[in-house]
C-alpha cells in the first residue's frame, strides 16, 4: 500500500442506461505517469471526475494516497491537483488574481501564495501577461494557466483530462515538458488522453479503454510491439493482379485485404515487405501506381487489443 498513488477498484458508473465506467480496476504507483487512453466517450473524464471526487461512482472504491475519496473526501482532496476537461479560468479576473484566488481556497499564507505564483506564472511562460484578464488569452495560455491553478498547492497527485488537446504547438510542447519536471520531482501524474503519441512519449504504464472497459494496462514499449504488428501499406497496381496467390506468398503479411481497387497489407515490417512488392510487380509485369504507408489509427489498434484481449 506505501507505494500506491491511486488505488481503484471494481468502479462502476452508470448515466440512466449509459454504462460510462464498467467495473474498472487499476492502481498508480507513486512516481509514476500512468495514461488512460481512449477514444470519445470511452468513459475517461468520467472516470477522472469520479477519481478527484467531483462525482460518485454507482459502485468499487477510489483511495488517493491511501485515503478514500467518498469516506476521507477533504484529506484526499488536498493530495490532488486536477486539470478538468473543461476550462474553468475566471475570465474577468487577471492570471494573477486567478492564482491569489485558488491559493486562498487552499489555505495557502499571502506569502507562500505571491512566491508560488510567481515561480509557476514564469514557468508556464505567463509571467509578462500576469495583469492581464484572462478573456485576453489564447486557449493556450488559458490551459497553461489552468495547470498553473491546479500546482498551487503542491499536490502530490496530479490529474489532467486531455491536457494538450486543441493546443498550439509551442503550448503542448511547454505542458508536457512541465508535466515531465514534475513528474522527476516525484509527483504521480494521472493523464487522461485520446492521443497515442503523447501516452507513448509521456507515460511509464498505459491503461487503453473503450466503452467503459479498459481493455489492456502496460508500458508503452510492451503495447507498440502490438501496434508494429498493425502497420499497413497501400498499394494500387495498374491492371488486376491474376496471380493472387503469389501475392499473399509475400514474406512480411500479417493481413491483406482488398479495398476497392487497392490492397491494404498489413505487416510488422514494411520495409521487407515494400522490397516484396516491388520484386512482386517486376515479376509479374506490373506498374505500381501507388504505395502508401499508413501508421495504424487508434481504433484498428484498439480492436486488434480488444480483439485479442478476447480471445487470449
Ligand atoms: N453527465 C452525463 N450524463 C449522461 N451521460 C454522460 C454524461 N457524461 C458522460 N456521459 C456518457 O458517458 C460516456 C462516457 O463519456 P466520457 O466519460 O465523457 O468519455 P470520454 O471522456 O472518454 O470522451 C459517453 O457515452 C457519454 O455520452
Ligand atoms: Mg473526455
Amino acid at each position: 500500500m506505501g507505494d500506491i498513488a491511486i488505488q481503484v477498484s471494481n468502479l462502476t458508473k452508470l448515466y440512466g442506461k449509459t454504462l460510462a465506467v464498467d467495473r474498472i480496476n487499476f492502481e498508480v504507483k507513486k512516481g509514476e505517469i500512468f495514461g488512460f487512453l481512449g477514444p470519445n466517450g470511452a468513459g475517461k473524464t468520467t472516470t477522472q471526475r469520479i477519481l478527484t471526487g467531483i462525482i460518485k461512482a454507482n459502485s468499487g472504491t477510489v483511495s488517493i494516497m491511501g485515503l478514500n475519496i467518498e469516506t476521507e473526501s477533504f484529506y484526499a482532496k488536498r493530495q490532488i491537483g486536477v486539470v478538468p476537461e473543461i476550462a474553468n479560468v475566471y475570465i474577468d479576473l487577471s492570471a494573477w488574481n486567478n492564482l491569489m484566488l485558488i491559493g486562498s481556497l487552499y489555505g495557502l499564507s499571502k506569502k507562500n501564495r505571491i512566491a508560488k505564483a510567481e515561480e509557476l506564472l514564469k514557468l508556464f511562460n505567463l509571467y509578462e501577461r500576469k495583469d492581464e484578464k484572462t478573456k485576453t488569452f489564447s486557449k493556450g495560455m488559458k490551459q497553461r494557466l489552468l495547470l498553473a491553478m491546479a500546482l498551487m498547492s503542491e499536490p502530490k497527485v496530479l490529474f489532467l483530462d486531455e491536457p494538450t488537446s486543441g493546443l498550439d504547438v509551442q503550448s503542448c510542447r511547454l505542458i508536457r515538458e512541465k508535466i515531465l519536471e514534475f513528474n522527476r520531482h516525484d509527483m504521480s501524474i494521472f493523464l487522461t488522453t485520446h492521443n497515442i503519441t503523447e501516452a507513448d512519449q509521456m507515460c511509464n504504464r498505459v491503461a487503453i479503454v473503450n466503452h467503459g472497459k479498459i481493455a489492456v494496462i502496460d508500458t508503452p514499449e510492451k503495447l507498440k510491439k502490438e501496434f508494429q504488428f498493425m502497420q499497413v501499406i497501400e498499394v494500387l497496381f495498374n491492371k488486376e493482379i491474376q496471380n493472387k496467390r503469389e501475392l499473399e506468398k509475400m514474406r512480411g503479411i500479417s493481413k491483406i485485404q482488398k479495398v476497392n481497387d487497392k490492397f491494404k497489407i498489413y505487416t510488422d515490417d514494411t520495409d521487407c515487405l515494400i522490397r516484396e512488392i516491388i520484386n512482386f510487380s517486376h515479376r509479374e509485369k506490373l506498374k505500381i501506381i501507388s504505395l502508401n504507408t499508413l501508421a495504424p489509427n487508434l481504433e484498428e489498434v484498439f480492436l486488434k487489443i480488444v480483439e485479442e484481449h478476447k480471445s487470449g
